[in-house]
C-alpha cells in the first residue's frame, strides 16, 4: 500500500523538476542579443540593420542558410541564381506586400532595413543585381 501511494508523489516531483527546467530555458533565452546570437528576430520591429543580419534572422528560417529554399510541408523558393532577383523591384514588392505563403515581413522593418535585405539577396547566393534599391524606393513600394 505504502509503495503505491508514493508513486504519484514521485511523479509530481519529477514533473515539478521538468517545469522548473522549462522555466530555466525560458530565462536562458531571454539574454540580450549581444550576449548570444538570437535565432529569430524579436519585438514588433526587427532590430537587425545589415542585409546579412536581416537575412539570417528573418528570411533564413524559410529560405534556408544558403538561400537554397525548401520543399516539404510548404514550398519555399530557392533564392540561389534566381532570375527574379536580377532587379530589385520584384523582391521589394514581395517583402513589403507578402505573397501566398510569404508574410509581408517588410511591415516590421524600416525603409533602410528593407533596402538592405533586398540588396543583400540581390548580390549574394549567385545573384548579380547591380541596380541597388534605395530607402526611397521602399517608401514608394509600401502598400
Ligand atoms: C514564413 C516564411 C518566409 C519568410 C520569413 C520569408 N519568406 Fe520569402 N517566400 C516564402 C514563400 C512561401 C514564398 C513563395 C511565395 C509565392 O509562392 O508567391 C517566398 C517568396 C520569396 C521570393 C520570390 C522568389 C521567386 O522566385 O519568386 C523572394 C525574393 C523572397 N521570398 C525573399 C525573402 C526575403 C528577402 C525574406 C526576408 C526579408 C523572406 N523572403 C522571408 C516564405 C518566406
Amino acid at each position: 500500500m505504502a509503495k503505491i501511494s508514493l508513486m504519484p508523489c514521485a511523479m509530481l516531483l519529477s514533473s515539478t523538476a521538468l517545469l522548473l527546467s522549462l522555466v530555466d530555458v525560458a530565462i536562458a533565452q531571454d539574454v540580450p542579443a549581444s550576449a548570444a546570437e538570437p535565432i529569430l528576430s524579436r519585438g514588433p520591429v526587427f532590430v537587425e540593420q545589415t542585409g546579412e543580419q536581416l537575412y539570417r534572422n528573418v528570411c533564413q528560417a524559410c529560405h534556408m542558410v544558403d538561400g537554397q529554399g525548401a520543399a516539404g510541408a510548404g514550398n519555399y523558393p530557392a533564392l540561389v541564381n534566381n532570375k527574379a532577383l536580377e532587379a530589385g523591384g520584384y523582391p521589394l514588392s514581395i517583402i513589403v506586400r507578402g505573397s501566398k505563403g510569404m508574410p509581408p515581413v517588410g511591415a516590421m522593418m524600416s525603409n533602410e532595413q528593407v533596402a538592405a535585405v533586398v540588396n543583400y539577396v540581390g548580390t549574394h547566393f549567385g545573384n548579380n543585381n547591380s541596380d541597388a534599391i534605395t530607402a526611397n524606393d521602399v517608401a514608394q513600394a509600401r502598400p
